[in-house]
């Protein structure tokens, strides 16, 4: 069977699951962290080596300014408290977002992540916080345009590749499936760039409740499709 080489998501449902049971939206957010240790796991038994979750977005900044706190607090606690582990199961960690937008308390603990050396990492789990698909190509852009403006970069050598290595995830093979929980359709300003051939799954399970079973499924089902990347039958990659 195709195991996907990368695997994105967008964790969604977490409010709504506290909702129903009665609870504070913080009580679903802190319930969110066993689907993302469930998936780690399964990224390493399945082998497969590139994990990106969009874990807060540009467009979160619009809720309750406890919420924010919360979440923020929940990553800083969780950084702290994780991140030996993850160097023991070979997980090396990464972040992609507005670092600018952020509290120096979690960019401090972001830039202590990832200095960390994980010799022999099997699995690179990038975490998107403060990240949007457009600021992603904002960024990208800005970054074309200096290297143009220094002479770096020709005008004629603006091409995707030189964009695809400007955006936050440059350097990593494109996702090959997206998993969105929570019943919406939708990408929601996730890697807008790095989505274009993605096979897309979606589910109507809340996050909290996202278990291995529900992953499997998203994998067998990837591994059942045909990706043509806009050729015909059997021409393979783009
Ligand atoms: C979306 O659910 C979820 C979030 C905005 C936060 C995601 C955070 C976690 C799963 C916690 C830990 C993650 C890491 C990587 C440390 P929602 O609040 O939009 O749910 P709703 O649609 O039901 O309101």
């Amino acid at each position: 069977m195709t195991v996907p080489r990368h695997v994105a998501i967008i964790m969604d449902g977490n409010g709504r699951w506290a909702s129903r049971r009665g609870l504070p939206r913080s009580a679903g957010h802190r319930a969110g962290l066993k689907p993302v240790r469930m998936c780690i796991e399964q990224c390493r038994q399945l082998g497969i080596p590139y994990l990106t979750l969009f874990a807060f977005s540009s467009e979160n900044w619009n809720r309750p300014v406890t919420e924010v706190g919360f979440l923020m607090n929940l990553f800083i606690e969780t950084l702290e408290k994780e991140l030996d582990d993850l160097a023991r199961q070979l997980v090396e960690v990464r972040f992609i977002g507005d670092r600018s937008a952020l509290g120096a308390p979690i960019v401090e603990r972001i830039e202590a992540a990832e200095a960390r050396v994980v010799e022999g990492a099997q699995l690179r789990l990038t975490i998107a916080l403060a990240y949007g698909g457009r600021w992603d190509l904002v960024q990208a852009a800005r970054a074309l345009a200096q290297d143009v403006a220094t002479g770096a970069l020709s005008f004629e050598q603006i091409d995707e590749a030189a964009i695809g290595r400007r955006v936050s995830l440059g350097g990593l093979p494109d996702p090959d499936l997206f998993i969105r929980t929570g019943g919406e359709k939708r990408i929601s300003n996730f890697l807008l760039w790095n989505l274009a051939y993605s096979e897309l799954w979606f589910c109507d399970r809340l996050w909290p409740e996202f278990d291995a079973d529900d992953f499997a499924m998203a994998v067998r089902e990837f591994g059942g499709r045909e990706r043509r990347f806009g050729g015909v039958p059997g021409a393979g990659s783009h």
